[in-house]
């Protein structure tokens, strides 16, 4: 399973990038927004430290305007790539610059008929919104498993199950179980997924212990 964080945060970025554990990024506007950062100069920088996927999502609606913004984001670095609604527009759009050999991410999605839809679309990666569903008392999980069950059936289709709007790490299991290919986690999730409480009792007590024996492994 490929992780990528969901931040547009470059600190954080360096900060995972360093583990070697980091597959690529995802970005919307409003964590842009949230960056305070011009969209172009943050992805600019975000594609110089993650040599994976880096999403940078188009803010038109429209077609043709999807289609300018995607031209100017493409120039930014080779591993952009586009982030589209999966409204009908975003769908031709992505049809269209998949076609040209980009790398197109559908997002907003919450149903399997919209993930069928961008697979026919030529997705590179079709992103449900877990957390989002689970927000509204439906089942994200049991999306997840849907959209996995259905392309499946069909090894022609190409696009990766990117699993958004992420949690906790209990999101991360149940998608990995069922052969989600991506899921974009939020950096504090991304440093959950490897805390135990009895890995940090057990390496005290081993530390402690260690100590008594008065050694050292390098001198
Ligand atoms: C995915 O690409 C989105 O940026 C993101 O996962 C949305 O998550 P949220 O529901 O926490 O805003």
């Amino acid at each position: 399973m490929k992780f990528f964080v969901d931040t547009a945060e470059t600190k954080d970025i360096h900060e995972l990038a360093a583990t070697g554990l980091l597959d690529g990024v995802t970005t919307n506007p409003t964590l842009i927004a949230k960056s305070g950062r011009k969209i172009l100069d943050v992805i600019a920088e975000i594609c110089a430290i993650v040599p994976g996927p880096v999403s940078a999502e188009v803010a038109a609606t429209d077609y043709e305007n999807i289609l300018r913004e995607a031209k100017v984001l493409r120039r930014i670095a080779t591993n952009v790539t586009i982030k589209v609604p999966l409204t009908p527009d975003g769908l031709r759009a992505c049809k269209y610059l998949s076609s040209d050999g980009a790398m197109v991410n559908v997002t907003l999605c919450f149903s399997a008929a919209q993930a069928l839809l961008a697979a026919k679309a030529g997705a590179t990666f079709i992103s449900p919104f877990v957390g989002r569903l689970d927000d509204v008392g439906q089942d994200g999980m049991k999306l997840i498993k849907e959209i996995c069950d259905i392309y499946r059936q069909y090894p022609a289709f190409k696009t990766e199950v990117l699993v958004a709007s992420v949690r906790n790490p209990i999101h991360i299991v149940e998608s990995a179980k069922m052969g989600a290919h991506v899921a974009t986690l939020p950096p504090s999730v991304m440093k959950q997924l490897a805390q135990h409480p009895l890995t940090d009792k057990g390496l005290a007590a081993f530390l402690a212990d260690w100590q008594k024996t008065g050694q050292k492994i390098v001198a």
